[in-house]
């Protein structure tokens, strides 16, 4: 779960630097099916993880500052969703410790596989156990939804159908299933794609015992499709293997096999066919967060 990779740090909180993973995510289906007065949409999603994603090495600080080791280019500090999440922390518990934090980022960004939100959830429930703070799961849930729709389940921690904007979420398992995630070389702005007048905003409800394995559609895949043409064409390149879909907002796009070593030839004749450059990874659906056990 957590690796030490180096004991040689002088500080009373902590003498170890652990490793922490924040796997990404797919959305399994996508409905729109109202919109809030404040703009936000809601939706109805299934959400699984998967066993690849970033990672953080994380560290206590015996003063209060937060520091981010690996700032990502172009993001001031206090609109990373990582320094947020650990001042958030800070502010809500009154704890006086800080954090060094370094990224080590896998997850592209505006893809659609959560990865600011991971990373976010990840420092919620790394700092919760490294500051000894002990705060239950629900207060975990409720700042992560300060931070944004995505980051309560990966604070959740299991599979779930998720209805609200995000955050109210039942546990579901979906049918074992290895994925290819190909990943076009676009970001994708989420607030655009939501904002767009075409968006179906009215997709009937459904309850979660009408769920089956492969049901329902992403709502945002038709807009991104129309304003990014290759996330139409490397979908294209998928629905040859079976029931296709773009995960959240877009950019990333993939599809579901019964074996890994199904999912591994697909992309290698994905490759074979439209060339070594095209990006993309194969990963295992993943039922539990790895941190799940740091809130109780
Ligand atoms: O929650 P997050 O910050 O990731 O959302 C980014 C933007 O996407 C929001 O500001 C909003 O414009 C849009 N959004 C939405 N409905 C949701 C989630 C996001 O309209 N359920």
């Amino acid at each position: 779960m957590t690796r030490p990779v180096s004991s040689a740090v002088s500080s009373s909180v902590s003498s170890s630097v652990s490793t922490y993973p924040a796997p990404a995510k797919l959305n399994l289906f996508l409905h729109v099916v109202g919109r809030r007065r404040d703009g936000y949409h809601l939706l109805q999603s299934v959400f699984r993880f998967l066993d690849y994603g970033d990672t953080l090495e994380i560290q206590a600080r015996d003063d209060a500052g937060i520091r981010l080791l690996t700032p990502l280019p172009g993001v001031a500090p206090e609109q990373d969703l990582c320094w947020r999440a650990a001042r958030l922390l800070q502010q809500h518990s009154g704890c006086r410790l800080g954090a060094d934090i370094r990224l080590n980022k896998r997850l592209p960004l505006g893809g659609g596989l959560g990865g600011g939100s991971s990373d976010a959830a990840t420092v919620l429930l790394a700092l919760n156990r490294l500051w000894h703070l002990d705060l239950p799961r629900k207060t975990l849930r409720e700042l992560g939804l300060r931070l944004g729709a995505d980051v309560p389940v990966f604070v959740f921690g299991r599979s779930a159908f998720a209805e609200g904007v995000g955050e109210i979420l039942t546990p579901w398992l979906p049918a074992p299933a290895s994925y290819l995630v190909l990943i076009p070389p676009l970001h994708v702005s989420t607030p655009s794609i939501f904002a767009d007048p075409a968006l179906t905003r009215n997709t009937p409800s459904v309850r979660i015992a009408a769920l089956l394995d492969g049901y329902g559609h992403n709502d945002l895949e038709p807009i991104a499709c129309a304003r990014y043409p290759e996330v139409a064409e490397y979908l294209g390149w998928l629905k040859l293997y079976g029931d296709a879909r773009m995960t959240g907002s877009g950019a990333c796009v993939f599809v579901a096999f019964p074996e890994r070593v199904q999912a591994e030839a697909a992309l290698a004749g994905i490759r074979a066919e439209h060339g070594s450059q095209v990006d993309g990874f194969v990963a295992d659906g993943m039922d539990q967060h790895p941190l799940h056990a740091f809130a109780d």
